[in-house]
């Protein structure tokens, strides 16, 4: 390409409007993120060419991530292994965070990348913090990961969750406990006023549409979309 002062304001704009987002969907399990995700991601791929979106989640397939699905799969307690499930899940993360790392820094010409990730540390801050782990202790484990853009989280009661859940005739996981998700929910909304950061609380119990349109709405607000 021949470079002008055209060519150049042009790349200057694009980069000024597109910075990379990594985007954070989070909430109790049922709470419907995986239809946000698939949403999103559509979304992202139809508005601009120039936007490179990935999807990825938490826990991960990798050794950490196969460890972790073990246990959730075998064990019916849902505060027993918090330790080894705090000290699992963040070593699970700290392989899949240089991933994402490597895709938000590929930011080449004028292509610009989306991450959305289904979980991340906020789900070890509320499930773990759930299981009996200390607040403070998770903190230390966590606080140095990457920051996220902005994290949706989508926020339903515990019950009419474990109701979609069983609609969707799957079996009851470690988890998924009314007293366990009731609990899990207040340690949720807690999250917004103790790490600082810019997390969105979306009233999930509405409809698949209706959440995404709240969602969209936020972004707007925030100019990320
Ligand atoms: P889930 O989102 O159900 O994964 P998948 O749909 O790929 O099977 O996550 C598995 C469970 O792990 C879920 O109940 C939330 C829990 N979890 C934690 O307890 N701590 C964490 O840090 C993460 C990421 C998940």
């Amino acid at each position: 390409m021949f470079w002008n002062h055209k060519n150049f304001f042009n790349l200057a704009i694009a980069c000024f409007f597109m910075k990379p987002i990594f985007l954070i969907l989070e909430g109790i399990d049922g709470c419907g993120k995986g239809e946000q995700v698939k949403l999103l991601q559509n979304f992202f791929y139809d508005k601009n060419k120039r936007i490179d979106v990935f999807t990825t989640r938490e826990p991960t397939y990798g050794q950490y991530g196969m460890a972790i699905r073990h246990i959730l799969k075998t064990e019916e307690d849902p505060k027993s292994s918090a330790d080894e499930l705090l000290n699992l899940f963040t070593k699970d993360r700290a392989e899949h965070i240089s991933t994402i790392k490597c895709i938000l820094n590929n930011v080449s010409g004028e292509l610009c990348p989306v991450v959305i990730c289904d979980r991340y540390y906020h789900s070890t801050y509320a499930f773990q913090q759930t299981q009996g782990v200390p607040f403070e202790r998770i903190h230390e484990t966590q606080k140095n990961f990457l920051k996220p853009t902005i994290t949706l989280l989508l926020d339903i009661e515990a019950r009419a969750a474990l109701e979609r859940i069983s609609n969707g005739r799957r079996g009851i996981e470690k988890f998924e406990k009314l007293d366990f998700m009731t609990e899990l929910r207040q340690n949720y909304l807690k999250l917004k006023s103790q790490l600082d950061e810019d997390i969105v609380i979306i009233d999930a119990a509405k409809s698949i549409p209706e959440v995404f349109q709240q969602i969209l709405e936020v972004l707007m607000e925030r100019g990320l979309v």
